[in-house]
């Protein structure tokens, strides 16, 4: 293995807080977005988000997962059918009382109009092991790469100026039969991307304190 100085700019004490604080203001208006309007969006965009994303470290550098941006407007009218079907199931049958009572703050139901609404799905696969190898190799710490891919993706998102919603209809089976995606690759997060409806909605949540997800030793 060969190594390369690393390019990172020192930058003073003062510029690291006021970094610091400016992007912990920026992040403070990132909401997930259930309403979203049929503006369009350069693929270009959503090309550097994904790109920013893939940019995450992973276990071993394996990069174990695959981002399926979806525009086609069949494709994403398949996956609003699908995943209506598996919501329709969640609600009525398959979720528990409690998570039923969880859920009611953000009145979400079976309905995902947003699936066909925004512009761009973006569809996150996790990869656990790589077929191209002979035998397949072993990839490690999936779940967490690709969580923190994820968070990355969400991040740019927000930065770039559009909304988004983390959904997974559950289960996501389908996702992989309608992308006809190989049998390594699990379905992870489903993403639409776009910009917001003019009129919408967000419920009223709090976050935690800091003192309350956070301790210093
Ligand atoms: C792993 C994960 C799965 C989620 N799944 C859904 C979902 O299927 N449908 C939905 O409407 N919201 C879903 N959400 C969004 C959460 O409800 C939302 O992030 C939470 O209420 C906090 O709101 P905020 O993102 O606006 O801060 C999910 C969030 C996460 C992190």
């Amino acid at each position: 293995m060969t190594f390369t100085e690393l390019k990172h700019d020192i930058i003073s004490e003062e510029d690291v807080m006021f970094n610091s604080r400016r992007f912990l203001d920026e992040m403070k208006s990132r909401r997930s977005v259930r309403h979203f309007s049929e503006r369009s969006v350069p693929l270009e965009v959503i090309k550097n988000i994904v790109k920013t994303a893939a940019l995450a470290p992973s276990g071993a550098n394996k990069q174990p997962w695959k981002f399926m941006i979806v525009q086609d407007t069949e494709i994403k009218r398949e996956i609003r059918i699908a995943a209506e079907k598996e919501e329709k199931e969640f609600y009525r049958k398959r979720a528990s009382t409690a998570w039923l009572k969880d859920l009611e703050i953000f009145e979400t139901n079976e309905y995902k109009e947003f699936l066909e609404k925004a512009p761009y799905l973006i569809v996150v696969f996790k990869v656990s092991y790589d077929l191209e190898t002979n035998p397949p190799s072993k990839h490690y710490y999936v779940n967490e790469s690709v969580g923190i891919a994820c968070g990355m993706l969400i991040t740019a998102i927000h930065k770039a100026g559009l909304v988004t919603l983390t959904h997974t209809p559950s289960p996501m089976k389908f996702l992989r039969e309608i992308l006809n995606r190989p049998k390594n690759e699990k379905p992870f997060l489903l993403l639409p991307v776009g910009h917001p409806a003019e009129d919408a909605k967000v419920p009223i949540i709090s976050k935690k304190r800091f003192d309350e997800v956070a301790k210093v030793f």
